[in-house]
């Protein structure tokens, strides 16, 4: 009998790449989206590349009707990986009600509807912004959170502790919260990538939206900073071995190894890579110059910020493949073919 696995988010950036590991290793997969920040259009390519067609359904988890009538139709569902949620950091500064309203309401209404419908794994979408800004690198999970630098950051840490209280006080309902540095790249066959449908606002797309000509320069935001060459730093991991860490996770939960009944992961290389360096390793897997300029900084930024990724290989097994310049070599190809899908010859 095959595992059904909810996905929310799963026409997003990582939740569709991580739709392409379930289904490969042999998961059913139902996508939830409401296309706030995605089209369904992901899921056909989910199907070129998987072979395999993604049953979906299409409405925002903050309609809590909606999400139990769902669970009483779909009693098969043995985990739920719960990516929906609104993640623009500069967004979330200047419209804070949407981000507390949408993240905070569509999690609450997950972890409730999974304990009313014993659904007992929810792996959870976190992220490295839960640290705040920390002098202490590289940062390790029992690291104490800082203040939350946006919205955005607070919710995460929010959903977090939400999670492990419900954790505790229900033994049986088993969670991970999976702590995202920053996804890059694409999926190694060209055929799907981050579809940002408003002007992107990270390191990456701008990149390749300036290689691509559709943003004229690259603003590097700050070169003032106490780091190796002034630009900050970051811990760039590509998109498909965060898809990778999902799997393992799910394993990890669903064959119990878990000793305790709610943890929190690192999903990160290791690495601290300074914009700078980014933008040289772009433009030398690429051959192409990209054109920026040094800028003052931006406001909510870290200066660094890298992982520890021991207990992630230890305990999940997991441990990134991909390289800094795989991942600028295969956002450079996603752009391409959405180029020549936008502009048929
Ligand atoms: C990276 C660096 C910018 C654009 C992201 C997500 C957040 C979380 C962590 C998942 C910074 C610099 C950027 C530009 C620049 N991920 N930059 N010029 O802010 O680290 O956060 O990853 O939850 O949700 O937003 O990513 O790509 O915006 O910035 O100089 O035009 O690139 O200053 O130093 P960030 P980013």
């Amino acid at each position: 009998m095959k595992k059904i696995i909810l996905v929310t988010g799963g026409a997003g950036y990582i939740g569709s790449h991580t739709i392409i590991e379930l289904l490969n290793a042999g998961y059913d997969v139902i996508a939830l989206d409401d296309f706030s920040n995605s089209t369904p259009e992901v899921y056909n390519r989910i199907f070129t590349i998987t072979g395999k067609k993604v049953k979906h359904v299409d409405f925002n988890l903050c309609n809590r009707p909606a999400v139990i009538e769902f669970f009483k139709n779909h009693k098969d569902i043995e985990g739920v990986i719960h990516f929906a949620a609104s993640k623009s950091v500069p967004e979330s500064v200047h419209q804070p009600g949407k981000y507390y309203y949408n993240n905070i309401n569509s999690l609450l209404n997950i972890i409730d509807a999974c304990l009313q419908f014993n659904v007992r794994n929810l792996i959870f979408s976190s992220s490295c912004s839960v640290y705040g800004d920390i002098s202490s690198l590289p940062v390790k999970e029992d690291t104490p959170l800082g203040q939350a630098t946006s919205p955005y950051a607070h919710t995460k840490q929010i959903g977090e502790m939400m999670i492990r209280d419900y954790c505790t006080a229900y033994p049986d309902f088993n969670s991970v919260a999976l702590r995202y540095f920053n996804p890059v790249g694409a999926h190694v066959s060209g055929l799907n990538g981050e579809l940002p449908l408003n002007a992107p606002a990270n390191l990456a797309p701008v990149m390749v939206n300036v290689a691509n000509g559709k943003t004229n320069e690259l603003v590097v935001f700050g070169t003032d900073y106490d780091t190796r060459d002034g630009s900050c730093i970051r811990d760039y991991v590509h998109v498909s071995d965060i898809a990778v860490a999902h799997l393992k996770a799910l394993e990890y939960l669903m064959q119990q190894k878990n000793k305790l009944n709610y943890d929190v992961f690192n999903l990160g290389t290791g690495n601290g890579v300074s914009v700078l360096e980014a933008i040289a390793s772009f433009e030398k897997v690429n051959g192409i110059k990209i054109n920026y300029r040094m800028g003052p900084r931006r406001a909510g930024d870290v200066v660094a910020i890298y992982s520890d990724t021991t207990k992630s290989k230890n305990i999940l097994g997991w441990v990134p493949k991909l390289t800094l310049d795989d991942m600028m070599r295969s956002a450079w190809i996603w752009s391409k073919q959405l180029s020549k899908e936008n502009n048929p010859a």
